[in-house]
């Protein structure tokens, strides 16, 4: 008889056969930045995330290389937001000090990276600049992108997280950075980003001012086929690294995205997806430190090469 159990009777085996492993070079943790914030502030529907001041963001950067992260992905929460988003190009708008900081911190102990996207940054909580009658207007928003790409190059972004999902943005910004002398600076391209519930905590966590969707310009969650496309095109525009977001929901994306790229494939594990799994474990209901390894594997066993996580410290201290 066919016996699959025979590997399954010990955890030296079970551990020897294992297809699939989480590394702590892997993971990458997303870190928010408050513009004025002197201590780091809680986010409620974020259990044990917070916004950083600049200073508690220097601990946290010298936490992620001490632990072995493979990087950082960083948002800013400006005090001021306005229309076209002008805190994001600001050579002083705290991403881009946040970024100077980060990096100064880092040194080469892992990858300081960006994201890059207006939202945060205007008023009407958009991913880009509105037309006169307020849609969101792609190729004005990709001018802004050019400029904010450019801004977050001079500011020493390692790596440049274009997660707006405009038509053309990759090629865009890979344009602007090599005109401006950043030839050598690389795009991870939020490539297939869907139009999602489980960005809501994320929501709270930048403050954001959107009211309305983000559907005329993210993916519809119906849609596999389109991933592909949105792949294919970022490669052909010159991304360096792909992203699929959310994850879990949407890993047979992520695995066609694996099957298809000449170039890595990341995957992002949303602020809903860790708020599901606090929620649930802080009611007993699950338990949390198997649900956080057991999510992770399968965003791994799917095909990411990496994988964006709020648990990555936590998970890196766990694998020591
Ligand atoms: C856009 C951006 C979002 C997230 C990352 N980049 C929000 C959105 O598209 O609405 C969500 C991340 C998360 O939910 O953890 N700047």
């Amino acid at each position: 008889m066919d016996r699959p159990r025979r590997l399954r009777q010990s955890p030296a085996i079970r551990r020897l056969v294992a297809e699939t492993r989480l590394h702590a070079a892997d993971l990458i943790l997303p870190v928010f930045v408050r513009e004025g914030a002197s201590a780091p502030l809680p986010i409620s529907s974020m259990p044990g995330v917070v916004q950083h001041s600049l200073d508690s963001l220097r601990a946290a950067v010298a936490e992620a290389a001490e632990l072995g992260l493979g990087g950082i992905m960083l948002f800013g929460v400006p005090e001021h937001k306005d229309a076209i988003g002008s805190g994001a190009t600001d050579p002083d708008g705290i991403l881009n000090v946040a970024t100077r900081v980060a990096v100064a911190e880092a040194g080469d102990a892992l990858v300081v990276q960006t994201d890059l996207c207006l939202d945060e940054f205007t008023d009407h909580g958009h991913c880009g600049v509105l037309d006169s009658r307020g849609r969101v207007d792609n190729d004005a928003s990709l001018e802004r992108y050019r400029e904010m790409g450019l801004a977050q190059a001079e500011a020493g972004s390692q790596l440049l997280g274009l997660s707006g999902m405009m038509d053309g943005q990759v090629g865009a910004v890979r344009d602007a950075l090599d005109d401006g002398g950043f030839a050598d600076t690389p795009i991870l391209g939020y490539s297939a980003k869907y139009a999602s519930a489980f960005y809501g905590p994320f929501r709270e966590a930048v403050q954001s001012s959107l009211v309305g969707d983000r559907r005329s310009y993210q993916q519809d969650p119906a849609n596999r086929r389109e991933g592909t496309r949105e792949l294919l095109l970022d490669i052909d525009e010159g991304a360096d690294i792909l992203m699929v977001k959310p994850a879990m929901s949407y890993l047979d994306v992520l695995a066609d995205a694996a099957a298809l790229s000449p170039v890595p494939v990341w995957a992002y594990q949303v602020s809903g997806e860790y708020a599901m799994i606090e929620a649930a474990a802080a009611n007993g209901w699950i338990d949390r430190e198997r649900a956080v390894h057991e999510s992770l594997i399968s965003i791994t066993r799917a095909g990411a090469d990496a994988v964006l996580t709020y648990y990555a410290a936590e998970v890196a201290r766990a694998l020591r």
